[in-house]
């Protein structure tokens, strides 16, 4: 990334996922970055972000680590939930899976927001971004279906977008995005992604997802993007 200036700091959350992964090697080779810290529910420290206690803990760590840290992707999420399959009709809804859902899917990210946003720096540029998805798009839902990981979704862009106007005043050069990375070839898809018309690779995917950060203006921040730096509707 060459937007971020040279030796800036990277923090990616979801590191054991497809896109994680391929997030945490793609910055890891690039030159312009001179950390990243790859969090997940198996680093030390561990992060499991229904749990703000470790949210906190990691965020104190980070914050021994460096004061400040300029690049900031969340690439956490779940559609099957503790092998409950999205659902197909209203019928299947079951509370509690949907709960778990928006716990992993929105709330999670809220916490991240919390915690980790004080370690952005206030006067440079820096990135916020969460990984999201184009059916959380309310505007976009012509098939119906799936209606927990949709509506989590949906819920994450708003929590977005909140924190983005929250903190347009503090962080004048903050970008916070929604991510939609695409069908990407990653375990989250697997059982879901046999008529996709296109399916990337993670690492495609990663790479156009951090060239679309590296293009955004600040004046974006809050918006919801694709791989292919497309603006999507809410
Ligand atoms: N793949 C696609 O086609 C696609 C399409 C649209 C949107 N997305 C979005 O992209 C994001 C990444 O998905 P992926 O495809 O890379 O899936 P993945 O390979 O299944 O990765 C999901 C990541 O989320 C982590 N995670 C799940 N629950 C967590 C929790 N409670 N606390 C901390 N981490 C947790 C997983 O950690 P563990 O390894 O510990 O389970 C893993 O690192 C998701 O938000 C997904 O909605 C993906």
């Amino acid at each position: 990334m060459d937007s971020l200036g040279s030796s800036y700091r990277a923090v990616v959350i979801g590191a054991t996922g497809g896109l994680g992964q391929a997030f945490v090697e793609h910055l890891r080779n690039d030159p312009n970055c001179g950390d990243v810290a790859a969090l997940s529910r198996n680093s030390e420290p561990p992060i499991d972000v229904i749990s703000e206690a470790s949210v906190a803990s990691a965020a104190a760590w980070l914050r021994e680590r460096s004061a400040e840290w300029d690049l900031m992707i969340d690439a956490t999420g779940v559609l099957t939930i503790e092998g409950h399959r999205p659902e197909k009709r209203l019928s299947e809804i079951d509370p509690a899976v949907m709960a778990r859902g928006f716990a992993v899917n929105a709330i999670g990210p809220a916490l991240l927001l919390k915690h980790l946003t004080p370690l952005l720096p206030r006067t440079r540029r820096c990135i916020f971004a969460s990984l999201s998805a184009r059916v959380g798009s309310i505007e976009d839902n012509r098939l119906g279906g799936w209606v927990s990981y949709r509506a989590s979704n949906a819920a994450l862009n708003q929590i977005l977008r909140t924190a983005a106007v929250e903190l347009r005043i503090s962080h004048r050069q903050l970008v916070v995005a929604s991510l939609q990375p695409g069908t990407v070839a990653t375990r989250l898809s697997a059982p879901y992604r046999s008529r996709a018309p296109e399916v990337l690779t993670p690492e495609y995917a990663a790479c156009r997802l951090l060239e679309v950060l590296d293009g955004l203006e600040r004046e974006q921040s809050g918006e919801f993007f694709d791989y292919e730096g497309q603006r999507l509707p809410f």
